[in-house]
């Protein structure tokens, strides 16, 4: 598949790799347009679908992960255009589909529409440079890809309402201490941090991976008793894999699990 706005491609060993995204209108600071999301989309589903591909990690430039839906492209928009054309979620809310862990490496600017896609992710590895932000509300918007509701679920209503009514950015350091980011690394180690992650979930069974995932989604989509009610399920599930047999008999026997992602 050929792109123009994103740079895909794969690290690891042939049977579990890793495949990284890069957002790449470095001019616009990959502000986020259609053309850029529909690519995207499409790169996410075409590994969700390749088997050879364990964890995907998805990143920007030094300077910015992406400053925002692009602020231009939107000017003249009329509520018409964008509810018939069902903006954002024709193409956004493809990355919630994929079921395969998505690592966000966010190096610079995450504001606006960037900090949402980057919650989106399954978790954030920043680099010390890295400021987000949610300034919609100088645009004379809000939030429109789940920033409102992300936001407050990672950080607490008090940050959250902060940066939404404000529109003030919070560093790497405030993330991390608010929950926002699970690990801030310096700028030149921001890939090898992610890469490193990523190659460990890659070692592990695809259906334990993609049953975590859903589970602790589950803790920011429903009320504590349907999601340990629904974690309880899955957990009683995973014990028809292969790869629980597996990993269990591999522990016993003081080996190395070989898992068949079955
Ligand atoms: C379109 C953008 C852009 C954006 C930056 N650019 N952000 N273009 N949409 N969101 C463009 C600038 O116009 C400029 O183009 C070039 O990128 C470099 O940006 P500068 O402003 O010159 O860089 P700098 O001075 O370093 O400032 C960086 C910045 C600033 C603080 C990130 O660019 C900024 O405030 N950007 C807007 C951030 C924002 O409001 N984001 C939320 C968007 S609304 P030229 O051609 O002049 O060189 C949103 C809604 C989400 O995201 C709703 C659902 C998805």
């Amino acid at each position: 598949m050929t792109y123009e706005m994103i740079v895909t491609r794969t690290e690891g060993p042939d049977s579990r790799q890793v495949a990284i995204v890069t957002l790449n209108r470095p001019k616009q600071l990959n502000a986020l347009n259609d053309q850029l999301m529909d690519e995207l989309g499409r790169a996410l589903k075409a590994f969700a679908a390749d088997d050879s591909v364990g964890c995907i990690v998805l990143t920007g430039s030094e300077k910015a992960f992406a400053a925002g839906a692009d602020i231009g492209a939107m000017a003249n928009y009329s509520f018409a255009d964008v509810y018939n054309n069902d903006f954002i979620t024709r193409n956004w809310e493809q990355i919630r589909s994929i079921r395969k862990p998505v690592i966000a490496a966010v190096s610079g600017f995450a504001l606006g529409g960037g900090c949402e896609l980057a919650m989106m992710c399954d978790f954030i590895i920043a680099a010390d440079n890295a400021k987000f932000g949610q300034p919609e509300i100088k645009l004379g918007i809000i939030p429109g890809a789940g920033g409102t509701q992300r936001l407050p679920r990672a950080v607490g209503k008090a940050k959250a309402m902060d940066m939404a009514l404000t529109g003030r950015m919070m560093d790497a350091a405030e993330a991390e201490r608010v929950g926002l980011v699970s690990r801030v690394v310096p700028l030149d180690k921001l890939m090898d941090e992610a890469m490193g992650a990523a190659l460990t979930i890659c070692s592990y069974g695809q259906p334990s991976l993609m049953a975590a995932k859903e589970a602790v989604n589950r803790a920011f989509e429903g009320g504590l008793s349907d999601g340990v009610m629904f974690e309880r399920r899955l957990f009683h599930a995973l014990f028809a894999t292969q790869d629980q047999k597996e990993g269990m008999e591999a522990f016993v026997n003081k080996r190395k699990p070989a898992f068949k992602h079955r």
